[in-house]
């Protein structure tokens, strides 16, 4: 069996020296259900489950938030809960459902009030309902009651059904209600993008904020996983072509960045109310080079910098890093001698690597 990386130093050296890269706001994912009327090729969710799907376990999570958010009053102004399932807005399900996000929502107001946070709320979705008009009427009173909300909507180039209800319901809300439309970063997803031949993205990027995702990997998904020369001709491909698409738009602008990761300000939430502190507790040590550790990601963090060598980096302040998970995921093929990111960087830069 091959080693297991324990990181030389503490937890707590490692979030000290990344203190400088903390995102200035904090996240919560509040994965309520994995439950979906569709199966995406790169999504991992048990699409049949039903757990999480009623009020009592929907409010359950209340008190979970509110321990999290009551360590994030003083560190910082900002609090997002990103709303995700399985899928959010299901037909069969519509109005009961919004009326339980809505109450969800108004109830945790109150914790956000009591720490002194703003609330900022997003529901991410795969915008195939046909009762847009229910879904808008959620958002108008969650507005209404003083909450800043929005909806992302996801597109891929590979792996994901669309239907006719899907554009209707982009045109519908428009960039005034979608903040973001969110594509993953998979193998052939990259491919594809790179091909440039897509003209609903093209549609998508001329109206809209594109924020372009890391894969996640889970068991099985070897194949879809970027190797670091496709991750690293990714990202120069959006700098040259469209450098609006984040988070390589602030790599690009901006000569500090926060790391692209969340997990040191992140709490996720899975539909039986386990917490992590990004990952599936279905993970195994085998998956991963690092010790794992569910509850903190900085033990990989610090593999990271250190394999890296970040410390050393002149890219330093400007990096967002990449996605630890990913990173550290074992099979995954390694075929760069050099930091994809630091290429990227080299490139944007117009340096030999
Ligand atoms: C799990 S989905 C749930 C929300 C909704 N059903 C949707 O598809 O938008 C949340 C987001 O995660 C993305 N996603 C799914 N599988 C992923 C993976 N393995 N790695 C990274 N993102 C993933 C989806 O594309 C979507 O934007
Ligand atoms: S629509 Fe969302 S939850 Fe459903 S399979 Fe696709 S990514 Fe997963
Ligand atoms: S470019 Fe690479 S080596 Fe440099 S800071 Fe970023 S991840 Fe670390």
């Amino acid at each position: 069996m091959s080693e297991v990386r324990i990181p030389s130093q503490s937890a707590q050296t490692t979030k000290l020296l990344l203190e400088s890269k903390r995102p200035e706001i904090s996240e919560i994912e509040l994965t309520l259900f994995e439950n979906c009327n569709i199966v995406c090729d790169f999504c991992f969710h048990d699409k049949k489950s039903q757990v999480g799907l009623s009020k009592e376990e929907m409010f359950s999570k209340i008190p979970i938030m509110d321990e999290f958010l009551s360590r994030q009053q003083n560190r910082v102004k900002i609090a997002q809960i990103n709303v995700v399932g399985g899928e959010l807005f299901q037909d069969r399900w519509m109005e009961r459902l919004n009326q339980d996000y809505y109450e969800l929502l108004i109830e945790t107001k109150k914790s956000f009030d009591k720490y002194n946070l703003k609330m900022k709320v997003v529901f991410v979705s795969n915008f195939l309902f046909k009762k847009k008009e229910s879904v808008k009427e959620l958002i108008d009173k969650l507005r209404d009651y003083g909450i800043d909300t929005h909806l992302i909507v996801s597109y891929d180039f590979e792996g994901r059904p669309l239907s006719k209800s899907y554009w209707d319901n982009v045109t519908y809300f428009g960039p005034e209600y979608i903040c973001s439309v969110n594509l993953v970063g998979t193998s052939g997803s990259i491919k594809k993008f790179i091909e440039n031949k897509d003209n609903n993205f093209k549609y998508f990027y001329k109206n809209f904020n594109i924020f372009f995702d890391d894969f996640i990997p889970d068991n099985g998904s070897d194949d879809l996983i970027p190797s670091d020369r496709e991750f690293s001709q990714w990202y120069k491909y959006i700098a040259d072509n469209f450098p609006l698409i984040q988070p390589v738009a602030d790599l690009i602008n901006n000569q500090n960045n926060s790391m692209h990761c969340l997990s040191l300000n992140k709490v996720t939430i899975f539909p039986d109310n386990k917490t992590s502190n990004c990952r599936w507790h279905r993970y195994k040590q085998t998956d991963f080079n690092t010790k794992l550790n569910l509850k903190d990601n900085s033990g990989m963090m610090q593999n990271f910098i250190d394999e890296m060598g970040c410390l050393q980096c002149e890219y330093f302040s400007r990096c967002g890093f990449r996605c630890f998970t990913q990173w550290d995921w074992k099979n995954r093929k390694r075929d760069m001698e050099i930091c994809p990111m630091k290429s990227f960087f080299n490139h944007i830069e117009g340096k030999q690597d």
